[in-house]
């Protein structure tokens, strides 16, 4: 399973970079908006921080205009993803870009039809959202089954990547189900290492090791 961090956040993201364990990142127009900062600019920096796919998202609604700014996006770095939303010009771009040998990642998938037109429109990467749908009483998890299962029976090659993750339960379920990918924030990425027994095990080690009188040189 590969973990993306889903933050525009460049000091969030080199310091998790640091511990080894990103294999790319995704942004938002949202997250772009929080950190206040050019999007371009960047979309730049965290290309350089990542060698993994970087998902920077178009603003067009229209298919042309998705072609245009992508054009843009792609010039920055060779990791940048394309990410479109799953709307009809998002699909028909999706297709002209994959035929084209660029990455994409097809994003806003809330049911197992949408992830289906992403798979045939050639998407490197689908981005079904789990938080958003728990957060209207749908079950976010049941989705990626869905889409699991179905692209398992296409041998379709898009990449599921278990997006708007909220907590450490769902990167478990996420895994469970054997999903491609979890894009999560960087807070909840940190939480997987979180556990009191391994605090309260390793405070007792270092208490017992000090008693020892003993350093390792
Ligand atoms: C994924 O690419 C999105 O950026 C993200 O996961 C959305 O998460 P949210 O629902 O917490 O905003």
């Amino acid at each position: 399973m590969k973990f993306f961090v889903d933050t525009a956040d460049t000091a969030d993201i080199r310091s998790l970079a640091d511990s080894g364990l990103l294999d790319g990142v995704t942004t938002n127009p949202s997250l772009v908006a929080k950190s206040g900062r050019k999007f371009t600019e960047v979309i730049a920096e965290i290309c350089d921080i990542v060698d993994g796919p970087v998902s920077a998202e178009v603003a067009a609604i229209d298919h042309e205009g998705m072609m245009r700014e992508a054009k843009v996006l792609k010039a920055i770095a060779k990791n940048v993803c394309i990410k479109v939303p799953l709307t009809p010009d998002g699909i028909r771009t999706c297709r002209k870009l994959a035929d084209a040998g660029t990455m994409v990642n097809v994003t806003l998938c809330f049911s197992p039809a949408q992830a289906i037109l992403a798979a045939k429109a050639g998407a490197a990467f689908v981005s079904p959202f789990v938080g958003r749908l728990d957060d209207i009483g749908q079950y976010g998890m049941g989705l990626i089954a869905e889409i699991m299962q179905i692209y398992n029976n296409y041998e379709f090659h898009t990449e599921v990547l278990v997006a708007s993750v909220r907590n450490p339960v769902h990167v478990i379920e996420a895994a469970k189900l054997g999903a491609d990918v979890v894009t999560v924030p960087p807070a909840v990425l940190r939480s997987l290492f979180v556990h009191p027994l391994t605090e309260k095990g390793l405070a007792a080690f270092l208490a017992d090791w000090k008693k020892t009188g003993q350093t390792i040189a």
